[in-house]
């Protein structure tokens, strides 16, 4: 497969984020709040920053297989949705008490706790909301899709685990096991949304995307952890050695380092191999696999 220039990715990226974000900023333009002070909440939480790279992933995965941006724009901005909120949760005190987040206050430092939490609720409602107001012949499976993914087989089951393993020394199965569930289960929901809004769920490259995205899902959250280990607050956003601080198990606290970068890089190529049965369409998935691991924040 031939990678595309660098220039190609970032132009994708602008495009991806453009879209994403006029779509977010839209549910708030127009309307009057019912509880002001909630949207506040959920807007600094949305809008406020972020990669957006899973609705990029929506909008790529998407092209591969011949959808239209018109029809991919609600599960993109569907799945940020749920991700803003599982972030939101993520930093309070009862989680990982993190005080920053893209640069800014963490949601219950600039509001308060409650309003984090129902900015949270509100906004994994909302994603919902949006993802259905379209009309698809394949509805059912997008939101099952989602649904199935932010869960209790999804990203909620891993934040549990990942709470439950707080000064633990798992091995690194249930290592992989936990981040599968807490960031994988979103990165293969957002493939999937992509390509079902192309194609059957029986299609076999709907396969071929969930294998990239399984190697890709875990890799992302490898890097993660790796940043929180040789990041600066600044360039994170996030407040970096956060994890050492609250015992969490992580793969450089068991593999070190240089081991959790080994599997992170071996992971990248076993997604882009699984790429292959997709042909040209997917170069763009290919280098963005490469950065999923090579970005600084
Ligand atoms: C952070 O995700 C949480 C994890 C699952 C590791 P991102 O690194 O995608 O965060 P934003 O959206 O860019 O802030
Ligand atoms: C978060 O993992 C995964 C989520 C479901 C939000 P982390 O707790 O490592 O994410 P950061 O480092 O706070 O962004
Ligand atoms: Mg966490
Ligand atoms: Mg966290
Ligand atoms: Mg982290």
């Amino acid at each position: 497969m031939v990678a595309m220039q660098p220039s190609q990715l970032a132009t994708l990226r602008q495009t991806s984020n453009a879209r994403v974000d006029a779509t977010l900023a839209a549910l708030f333009d127009n309307r009057p709040a019912v509880a002001p002070r909630l949207e506040a909440a959920m807007r600094h939480g949305l809008l406020a920053g972020g990669k957006r790279l899973r609705p990029l992933l929506v909008y790529m995965a998407g092209q591969a297989l011949g959808a239209k941006d018109d029809a991919l724009d609600a599960p993109a901005a569907a799945i940020e949705l749920i991700h803003a909120y599982s972030l939101i949760h993520d930093d309070l005190p009862a989680m990982d008490d993190d005080d920053l987040r893209r640069g800014q206050p963490t949601v219950h430092k600039a509001f308060d706790e409650a309003s984090a939490i129902l900015a949270g609720d509100a906004l994994q409602a909302l994603a919902f909301e949006v993802l259905a107001s379209n009309a698809h012949p394949r509805l059912g499976h997008l939101v099952h899709t989602l649904a199935s993914a932010s869960g209790r087989d999804g990203m909620v089951a891993g934040q549990a685990l990942d709470l439950d393993a707080v000064g633990d020394h798992p091995d690194v199965d249930a290592l992989a096991h936990m981040h599968a569930h807490k960031t994988g289960a979103l990165i293969v929901a957002a493939v999937r949304l992509g390509g079902l809004v192309a194609v059957d769920d029986d299609d076999p490259r709907l396969d071929a995307l969930t294998r990239y995205a399984r190697a890709i899902g875990l890799a992302f959250q490898i890097h993660d952890d790796i940043l929180d280990v040789t990041g600066d607050t600044v360039t994170l956003g996030k407040t970096s050695g956060a994890d050492a601080a609250r015992a969490k198990p992580t793969y450089p606290s068991l593999l070190g380092l240089a081991g959790a970068q080994r599997k992170a890089h071996s992971l990248i190529d076993e997604a882009i191999a699984a790429l292959a049965p997709l042909g040209e369409r997917a170069a763009p998935l290919a280098d963005l696999a490469h950065y999923m691991i090579e970005r600084d924040h």
